[in-house]
């Protein structure tokens, strides 16, 4: 199996994102553990265990098979994942084609992460699984209590029409709870709570290295600035 087989809707231009911010804290912050809120075959998980060091820990939360069948997820959502429901068992066989060893797992709603995981012990969070604004809203607020001081969350489908309740959370975490937005891809924005300006420097220079990729000029949203990461002739 190789990489580009795993079904799943991460896009080369995110997986140097992940790979950038990962080796850019990898670098220059101490060591914290990585959460991923929705997981489907592991597409973004197995590159997310691919940048842990030693000690950290990757913990990945979805319903996989129940989330056809949980009174908690919307219809719009169930009919989105009926004739593609991820399964556990699938999942745990990509994820091991790549790594010795599984993630820890939390077969769950998102809703009940902070159970699992503890308050500020994550330097990157992914947030991938319902994009309802309550659950968006939810995984935010948790996102905020899991993140070390500098840690990065990064917000799936944060500008696609069939999902304004993302939007709104998303935007409503940076207008409204000091969420710092660094830079945004097509698919995903990625943000933090602590300073935007050494990772939005180090993007910026990966970009500029790479013969495929380019950053835009910065646009002002009140006192913040956020730049697009986009491949070349995009
Ligand atoms: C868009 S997919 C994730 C894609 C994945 N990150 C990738 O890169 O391929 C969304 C996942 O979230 C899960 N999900 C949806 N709502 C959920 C909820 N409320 N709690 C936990 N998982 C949920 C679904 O089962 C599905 O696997």
């Amino acid at each position: 199996m190789t990489y580009d087989d795993i079904p799943g809707w991460f896009y080369p231009i995110d997986q140097a994102g992940f790979a950038w911010v990962l080796d850019f804290q990898n670098d220059m912050t101490p060591p914290g553990d990585l959460l991923e809120l929705g997981t489907f075959m592991g597409k973004s998980a197995i590159l997310m265990g691919q940048k842990l060091k030693p000690g950290e820990r990757l913990t990945v939360c979805d319903l996989f098979e129940d989330v056809v069948t949980w009174d908690g997820v919307d219809q719009t959502e169930k009919a989105f994942f009926g004739s593609r429901t991820p399964t556990r068992q699938q999942f745990e066989a990509n994820y091991r084609a790549f790594h010795p060893c599984l993630p820890e797992i939390v077969q769950a709603p998102t809703g009940t992460i902070c159970r699992h995981v503890a308050p500020k012990s994550c330097r990157f969070v992914h947030i991938d699984a319902s994009h309802l604004y309550a659950n968006v809203r939810e995984d935010t607020i948790s996102a905020r209590q899991l993140l070390q001081d500098n840690g990065v969350v990064v917000f799936d489908d944060y500008r696609k029409p069939e999902c304004p309740g993302t939007a709104a959370a998303v935007w409503e975490a940076i207008l409204n709870d000091a969420l710092h937005p660094i830079f945004a891809t097509d698919a995903k924005l990625y943000a933090t709570w602590g300073d935007p300006e050494p990772l939005r420097a180090a993007i910026i220079a990966r970009a500029r290295a790479s013969d495929w990729c380019r950053t835009g000029n910065p646009v002002a949203i009140r006192d913040m600035q956020i730049i697009r990461l986009a491949r070349r002739g995009k």
